[in-house]
């Protein structure tokens, strides 16, 4: 059986910054509350003619690119996305001819776990023998979806896209993925129009329902209870432990959270990847994200452990523990 390996990280983010200060002028708000609750500085906002789709074109062309693979090698492309351009097509068939690929294209809605999900998805295609090289996408444009007057949810979220090459390889690469999903949760983090159940309406727009909704402090307990539990079941269906990891990479919704997660996991904080100052929670595309931030600083190497953990809407979760075998 054929492993997956990682290639390539790369990612892009939209020039324009919106800055802690931009927001005081738009809720009741300071600086230093956003700092201390959340570790979040600015956030990066799409231009107007940018949608979900021209990240993820940007973010995939670049992995590839970093990669040394043409875009005729990839015979599958999985866009995780809670943005999408539209309902369908498809945001993974839309990047799919920006970028000039002609592969089998889906999106994969997992909200802020996707890019976990999407990993597990290309593995179980390569190692099957199904595909030899995936391009996994996590694209958002969340900015959009967000009620500027809503000071709960308006000073998290940030607009980005982060791509992984995956290939099939004779090395380990993808060591396990484990994941997990309780709808009972559904109801502490959703955008409840313009789907079947709510179709956009004059009343659905009323009621704000065009707009994320968020139970913050419920969705920070699960995250941090949960974190924790789904990382050592990764590792231990790895046939590793918490000391063999070199870097814990999760999603980055809230600097306290990753904190908390860190300590109750038992990793120092040297080893662990933060990447929300300047970039916010960008939901599918935070964890590749903060590694190519790592990739980019000179500081992963071949054959470094990384356990890429997610959580999110659903609710949702998943680890993927992996040998880094890309380029250094
Ligand atoms: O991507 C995955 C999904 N999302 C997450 O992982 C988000 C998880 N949750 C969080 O990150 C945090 O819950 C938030 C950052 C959203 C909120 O932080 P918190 O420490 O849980 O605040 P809270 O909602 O418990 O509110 C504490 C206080 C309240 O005031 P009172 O009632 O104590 O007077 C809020 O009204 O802070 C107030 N508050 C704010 N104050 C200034 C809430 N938001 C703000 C704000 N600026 N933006």
């Amino acid at each position: 059986m054929p492993h997956a390996a990682i290639l390539a990280v790369a990612s892009y983010l939209p020039e324009r910054r919106l800055t802690n200060a931009d927001l005081e002028r738009l809720v009741d708000t300071s600086d230093e509350w956003i700092v201390s609750r959340t570790g979040i500085c600015e956030r990066h906002v799409a231009a107007p003619d940018e949608s979900t789709s021209d990240l993820a074109a940007k973010a995939g062309a670049a992995a590839l690119a970093r990669a040394g693979v043409a875009p005729a090698e990839v015979d599958l492309l999985i866009v995780a996305t809670s943005s999408p351009d539209m309902l369908f097509p498809a945001t993974a068939c839309l990047a799919a001819r920006k970028m000039g690929l002609s592969c089998p294209a889906f999106d994969l809605s997992a909200a802020c776990t996707g890019f976990i999900y999407a990993i597990g998805q290309a593995t179980s295609a390569i190692e099957s023998g199904r595909s030899r090289t995936v391009l996994v996408i996590g694209a958002d444009v969340l900015t959009r979806l967000i009620d500027f007057t809503d000071r709960g949810t308006c000073i998290l979220f940030g607009d980005g896209a982060g791509a992984l090459v995956m290939r099939a390889s004779e090395k380990p690469g993808v060591l396990g993925v484990h994941l997990g999903a309780d709808g009972s949760g559904a109801d502490l983090l959703s955008l409840r129009a313009g789907g079947s159940a709510r179709p956009c309406s004059v009343e659905a727009l009323r009621d704000g329902d065009n707009f994320i909704k968020m139970n913050g402090s419920e969705v920070f307990k699960f995250a941090v209870r949960q974190i924790p539990i789904v990382t050592r079941q990764a590792l231990q269906e790895s046939g590793l432990t918490v000391d063999d990891v070199t870097w814990l990479v999760p999603h980055q919704a809230n600097t306290r959270i990753t904190a908390t997660v860190a300590e109750r996991l038992g990793i120092p904080a040297a080893r662990v990847v933060e990447r929300i100052a300047d970039v916010g929670n960008t939901s599918t595309a935070s964890i590749p994200l903060a590694l190519d931030a790592l990739y980019t600083g000179g500081n992963l190497h071949a054959g470094d452990v990384l356990a890429l953990v997610g959580f999110g809407a659903g609710l949702t979760w998943g680890a993927a523990i992996v040998t880094w075998t890309g380029e250094e």
